[in-house]
């Protein structure tokens, strides 16, 4: 934009100077003055835009990835809440939260809808002693990645096993097609805030490769339904993950990398090399199964987004335009897997052409 911008100052430039030249030699001076002025506000104006569209491309983009209810770490606002409050003490959690009813279940937490000061909110209290560590591992996560990707923590006490979340009504995305088929939300269920819906899942696992604490790998996630049960879908339709009690770090510096779990692996939806690779007749032994790295989460990719997709007018159409990065997510190498910033790249570029082509096929018709 820049350099089309200089292209029409230089050539207003070199069209003013032929005329001025051609009026010289014609040596009528006086109408010189003004035209000169009028090329000097038109150069204005030019710079006015160009400070405009500058602005458009180097500031706009900063304020629309800025959270404009985020809070200082230990802080949180919920619902209507006009100003940040401090994560509540076991104190607090003891005596203000009032438990209504159980709304989920998993392998670690035992999820009860609850009020406090007004709020509903999640209650999620260890199930088993067992997980402990998997419980303060989650607590740990929340409390370092909390974003616009991740549920608001509300308080937690270490001391009770609990912690305190934002409730989200639609619940886990496991509940998504059974949400997006109510009467009153089908004018969002369609393909273009399905792919939105994909665009902020991949959106989530970009963040949590490039977290404030390392490369995150979304473990908890052996399965479709395990993987949308680890996420919430929010009233206003967009995804936060929710259940991080599985997040090891990658670190090819260290040569770090992780195994997701203890046992062996079966099926087509976690990656190959999550796989006990030495064949049937080699009974599996952990300790000899290899590691991998944040890849196993890029696999996973259109399976989820294809799920996230549905069926409805036009999911085939995106599946389509969405073919050749999906190919790319499932290439047997982990290293031909692109990251999850290509794949984002991928999708917003899809997901703007589309909606491009589209508006302008409904300008055609009208
Ligand atoms: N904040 C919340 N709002 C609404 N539902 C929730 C919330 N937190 C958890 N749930 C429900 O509880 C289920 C289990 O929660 P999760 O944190 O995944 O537990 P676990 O660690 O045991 O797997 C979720 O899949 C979801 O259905
Ligand atoms: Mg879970």
């Amino acid at each position: 934009m820049q350099e089309s911008f200089a292209e029409a100052q230089e050539l207003m430039w070199d069209s003013s100077m032929e005329r001025k030249l051609q009026e010289n030699r014609k040596g009528s001076t006086h109408r010189e003055v003004p035209r000169v002025l009028g090329l000097l506000l038109a150069m204005a104006i030019m710079n006015v835009f160009l400070y405009l569209c500058l602005d458009q491309l180097f500031i706009s983009p900063r304020r629309s990835t800025e959270d404009p209810r985020h809070c200082p770490h230990g802080y949180f606002r919920i619902g209507q809440m006009k100003n940040c409050s401090r994560w509540l003490s076991c104190e607090e959690l003891r005596t203000e939260v009032r438990r209504l009813k159980r709304i989920g279940e998993g392998a670690v937490k035992r999820v009860f809808l609850s009020e406090w000061n007004e709020h509903k909110v999640a209650l999620s209290r260890l199930s088993s002693l067992e997980m402990k560590d998997d419980f303060l591992h989650g607590l740990e996560m929340l409390k370092s990645l909390q974003s616009r990707h991740i549920v608001t923590l509300v308080g937690y006490c270490e001391d009770d096993s609990t912690i305190l979340t934002e409730y989200h009504p639609f619940g886990s995305l496991n509940n998504l097609e059974e949400t997006l088929n109510l009467s009153k939300y089908q004018n969002v269920n369609s393909w273009q805030q399905r792919l939105q819906l994909a665009v902020e899942y991949v959106s989530i696992l970009n963040y949590l490769h490039h977290s404030p604490v390392g490369t995150r790998v979304m473990c908890d996630s052996n399965d479709l339904p395990k993987t949308l049960s680890q996420y919430l879908l929010t009233s206003n339709f967009s995804i936060v993950a929710n259940d991080l009690d599985a997040l090891p770090l990658v670190n090819r510096n260290s040569q770090t990398f992780v195994k997701c779990g203890h046992r062996e692996l079966h099926g087509d939806f976690v990656a190959p090399e999550q796989l006990w690779p030495y064949g049937k007749d080699a009974p599996f032994q952990d300790d000899l199964m290899p590691s991998y790295d944040e890849k196993i989460d890029i696999w996973k990719i259109p399976d989820v987004s294809s799920f996230l997709l549905g069926r409805v007018e036009g999911s085939d159409m995106v599946r389509f335009h969405l073919f050749d990065i999906h190919k790319a997510c499932k290439s047997q190498a982990p290293a031909e897997r692109p990251t999850a910033q290509d794949v984002l790249d991928a999708y917003q570029n899809i997901l703007h052409s589309l909606r491009d082509s589209v508006t302008s096929q409904t300008r055609e018709m009208l």
